[in-house]
């Protein structure tokens, strides 16, 4: 399957019709094992043109895979965290179109995050690494991100567990 991977932040906010395309997929294929407030609270947040580019001026990217007729398959979201001794660059969300799934499309987004997570950690004065949290029982998600390299950490206070990967 022929796509590309396009990157969106505040100096390339979402166009309104790939952004209702990036809300309708990241609802429709939101993770199961989530509980149903976190999901009512997470789609809120990223279910319109507005609320999606509000997280782009907040600093946020989300990169997004369209196919050859501009039709999204796929999207990660990323972050930067900043703490007093280091910064996490965090990987929000990544979320494939049912119907795309096992061609790759992961792999692509993951490999655009980490070269811009690296390009952006070489001008960092902080050491960095890569984050991201995942419900325990999304063992289809962990089994993919150890492919990656992550290794499992500490569960959070919200019952996710942490990943962690260096660069
Ligand atoms: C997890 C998810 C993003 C993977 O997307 P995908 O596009 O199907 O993954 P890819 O085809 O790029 O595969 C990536 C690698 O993981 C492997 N993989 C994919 N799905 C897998 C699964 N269910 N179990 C084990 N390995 C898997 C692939 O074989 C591939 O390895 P390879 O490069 O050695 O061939 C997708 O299943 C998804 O969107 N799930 C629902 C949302 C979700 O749970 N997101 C994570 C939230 S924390």
């Amino acid at each position: 399957m022929d796509f590309e991977i396009k990157k969106y932040g505040a100096d390339a906010v979402l166009p309104v019709e790939i952004a209702e395309q990036v809300a309708r997929i990241f609802e429709g294929n939101y993770p199961s094992a989530h509980t149903p407030e976190n999901r009512a609270e997470d789609v809120a947040k990223r279910n319109s043109h507005e609320a999606l580019n509000d997280l782009l001026v907040e600093g946020r990217v989300v990169f997004v895979a369209q196919d050859v007729r501009d039709q999204v398959i796929g999207l990660l979201e990323m972050r930067e965290v900043d703490h007093d001794d280091g910064v996490y660059i965090q990987l929000v969300w990544i979320i494939v179109d049912a119907l795309s799934r096992g061609t790759g499309v992961s792999s692509k987004l993951h490999n655009a995050f980490y070269e811009e997570a690296k390009e952006r950690a070489s001008h960092l004065s902080k050491p960095s690494c890569l984050l991201l949290s995942v419900h325990p029982e999304n063992s289809s998600a962990i089994s993919v991100y150890e492919k990656w390299g992550y290794a499992r950490g500490e569960i959070g206070k919200d019952g996710k567990m942490f990943m962690y990967k260096d660069f």
